[in-house]
C-alpha cells in the first residue's frame, strides 16, 4: 500500500466466504478454470485459509494460485498447501536489504527468504519470484535475483511499472527490454516458448535452472491476448486494470439477485473489456491503486 493511503474499503463490504464462493460458482459455470488470489495483501485477511478452502472445492477449477509479498509465508506454507493453493507469486523486489526496506518501508528481506524456504520445503513446486523494475533497480541487482532463483530453482519475473496511483509513474530506471538483451548475453539466455503461460515472455539456460520472465504492460503490451477478470475483496468487478470502468456484484449479491443476474452482470463486464489499456496516453486518468484491484 501507499504510504499515506487511508482510504481502504471496510470490512463490512467485503463479500463474505459465501457471497464469494457463490460468485466464484458463477465464474466458473461461465467457464473461468483459474483462480489467483492477490491483493492488497492476502495473508492479512481473517481467515484466508478457509475461504481457500471453500473456493478450491469449486468443481470446475484447474489451477488456484496465490500472489503474497511472502512476509507471512513461513507461517502460512504448510496451511496453504493443505487448503488447496498450488502455485504461489512472493514479491521480492531486490535482494538487497537497504534498497528493499526503501520500497516497502519495512526490514523484511530475511523473513521473505525464510518464506520462500519454508514454501520450497513443503513441496511449492513452481515458485515465481516477481520484482518490479524501479528507479532504483540496477543490472547488478537483477543479476543477483537471477543467481539466487538459479540456485533454488525459483522463476524470476521483471515486471515493468505500471502508472496505478501515485507509484509507476515516473521511471528513469533501466529498462526491461534492454535487461532481456543484457541478459541473453551475459547468461547465454535463449528465447523460452510457454504455451498458456500468461503474459510473460521467458527467456532460459541451456540447461533450465535460469528462468526469467518479462512482464511489459508499458514497451509491450499484451492486451489482446488479455483474458483476466478481476474481482476486488468487496464485490467489485474490472474488466482492466488500465480503465476506470468496473461493476458492482456486491449489490446484486446482496439484494436477492439471482445467479442469472450475477451471470448476466459478468458477461456484460466481459464484454466491455477494451481493447487495450491507454496508460502512456492517458496517466491522468487512472485513479485507482493497485492493491484494491491486485496485481
Ligand atoms: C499488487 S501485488 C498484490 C499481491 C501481494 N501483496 C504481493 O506483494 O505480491 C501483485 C503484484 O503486483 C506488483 N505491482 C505492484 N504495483 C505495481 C505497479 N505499479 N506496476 C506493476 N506491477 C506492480 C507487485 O510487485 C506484485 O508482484
Amino acid at each position: 500500500m501507499p504510504v499515506d493511503h487511508k482510504d481502504y474499503v471496510e470490512p463490512d463490504n467485503w463479500l463474505s466466504i459465501q457471497e464469494l464462493k457463490r460468485t466464484l460458482g458463477v465464474f466458473c459455470r461461465l467457464g473461468i478454470e483459474k483462480i489467483r488470489f492477490t491483493g492488497g495483501e492476502p495473508l492479512l485477511r481473517r481467515n484466508f485459509l478457509g475461504m481457500v478452502s471453500e473456493v478450491s472445492g469449486l468443481q470446475q477449477l484447474r489451477d488456484v494460485s496465490l500472489s503474497t509479498n511472502g512476509t507471512q509465508l513461513k507461517r502460512y506454507a504448510v496451511g496453504l498447501r493443505q487448503s488447496g493453493i498450488q502455485r504461489l507469486n512472493v514479491s521480492l523486489d531486490t535482494l538487497d536489504q537497504e534498497k528493499l526496506k526503501r520500497i516497502v518501508h519495512r526490514d523484511v528481506l530475511d523473513v521473505v527468504v525464510d518464506g520462500l524456504m519454508e514454501a520450497k520445503r513443503v513441496g511449492f513446486e513452481l515458485i515465481k519470484i516477481n520484482s518490479v523494475l524501479n528507479d532504483e533497480t540496477t543490472s547488478s541487482d537483477i543479476d543477483r535475483l537471477v543467481g539466487f532463483c538459479a540456485e533454488h530453482g525459483f522463476v524470476l519475473r521483471l515486471i515493468e511499472p505500471m502508472p496505478m496511483g501515485k507509484t509507476g509513474r515516473i521511471h528513469f530506471g533501466l529498462t526491461a527490454q534492454n535487461e532481456k538483451t543484457r541478459l541473453k548475453a551475459t547468461h547465454a539466455l535463449i528465447d523460452d516458448i510457454v504455451p498458456g503461460a500468461g503474459p510473460a515472455q521467458y527467456l532460459r539456460s541451456a540447461d533450465g535452472k535460469i528462468r526469467v520472465g518479462f512482464i511489459t504492460p508499458i514497451s509491450q503490451h499484451f492486451c489482446e491476448a488479455c483474458n483476466r477478470l478481476r474481482l476486488g475483496a468487496d464485490g467489485t468487478l474490472y474488466p482492466c486494470l488500465g480503465q476506470n470502468d468496473s461493476s458492482n456484484l456486491r449489490d446484486i449479491l446482496r439484494s436477492g439477485g439471482t445467479d442469472e443476474d450475477l451471470e448476466n452482470e459478468i458477461l456484460s463486464v466481459v464484454n466491455r473489456k477494451p481493447e487495450r489499456h491507454h496508460f502512456v496516453e492517458d496517466q491522468s486518468k487512472i485513479i485507482r491503486i493497485m492493491a484494491a484491484t491486485g496485481g
